[in-house]
């Protein structure tokens, strides 16, 4: 046992449909999609997240802009700055980098309400968090799209799975609970109150693990047969790595994204897919 579900892989193929999707229509409608990011202050894994992002926008065909602003900045100048690229017709989606600043971190809430719902390409308003609950998959967190069209591409059967996801946040666990259940898994969240966690990891057919601490997963604790998908990400020796012993598990569970190349890459790949999506509604198309 143990197959790879390659994340890199699939992402290429995805964006260079995509790339075929956005030449076509934007020849017709002579305009390109636009994707507008906001960073405030200077933390290097957000700065390197928006490069890649942006990077790969432009390598099908999107049109990207960044904005960064100063760590100091005040509330009102970054609600204008979303408030502008709302009104901003040639852009069709917004995303503002998380973690901000600690100044701004507890109104995080407050700004992401402020961006339009039609250009939340990072679906964390709560309008489309609200139509999630409803299983409506418009524009989803791109993380759990990711990680379902991973699990669907590679035929990994999800109904009538038990799937243990460890990660609560609005970003991935959340999210990832109503797209697991609309597909007829039996789903449990744990976080660091679940008491007795290595119990529901022993009895996942699916884990998914969002916890970003190196080793997390070992061998001893998952059932043969296992589905893992490794979505943490986390430095160690100057290397990328994720949440899972990923040699250790490897021979135990049936499949098993790697990391770095699995979970990330397609995460990218579906903020591409929800931009799109957004210029699309917005150009009525
Ligand atoms: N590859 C990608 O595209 C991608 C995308 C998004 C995130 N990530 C990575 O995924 C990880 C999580 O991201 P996030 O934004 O969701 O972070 P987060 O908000 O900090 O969430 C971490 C979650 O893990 C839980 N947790 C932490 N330590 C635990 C432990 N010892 N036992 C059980 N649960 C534990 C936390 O529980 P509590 O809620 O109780 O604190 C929380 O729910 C990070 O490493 C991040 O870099 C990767």
């Amino acid at each position: 046992m143990g197959k790879v579900l390659d994340g890199k892989l699939l992402s290429q193929k995805l964006n260079l449909e995509l790339k075929e999707k956005v030449l076509l229509i934007s020849k017709k409608t002579g305009v390109k999609p636009k994707l507008a990011g906001i960073l405030v202050g200077n933390n290097p894994a957000s700065e390197l997240y928006l490069n890649i992002k942006r990077r790969t926008c432009s390598e099908v065909g999107i049109d990207s802009l960044l904005v960064n602003l100063e760590k100091e900045t005040s509330k009102e100048t970054l609600l204008n700055e979303i408030k502008r690229f709302n009104e901003d017709n040639s852009v069709h989606g917004i995303i503002l980098q998380l973690p901000l600043p600690k100044e701004l971190k507890d109104s995080t809430n407050e700004f992401i309400e402020k961006i339009s719902p039609q250009k939340d390409v990072d679906g964390l308003h709560p309008f489309n968090r609200g139509k999630l609950f409803d299983y409506k998959e418009d524009l989803v967190p791109c993380t759990p799209k990711g990680i379902i069209s991973l699990l669907e591409h590679y035929n990994v059967e999800i109904k009538g799975k038990y799937a243990v996801i460890i990660n609560r946040s609005n970003l991935v666990g959340k999210p990832l609970v109503f797209m697991l259940l609309k597909r007829n898994a039996t789903v449990s969240i744990c976080h660091t109150s679940t008491v007795n966690i290595n119990e529901f990891i022993k009895k996942a057919d699916l884990l998914i693990v969002a916890v970003g601490q190196p080793n997390f997963i070992t061998k001893e604790k998952i059932k043969e047969g296992v589905v893992i998908l490794d979505v943490g990400t986390n430095r160690v020796n100057g290397k990328t790595c994720g949440d899972v012993d990923y040699e250790g598990v490897f021979d135990k569970c049936s499949w098993i994204t790697p990391n770095p190349g699995g979970v990330g890459p397609m995460t990218v790949s579906f903020l591409l897919q929800n931009t799109f999506y957004a210029y699309k509604n917005q150009m009525n198309l």
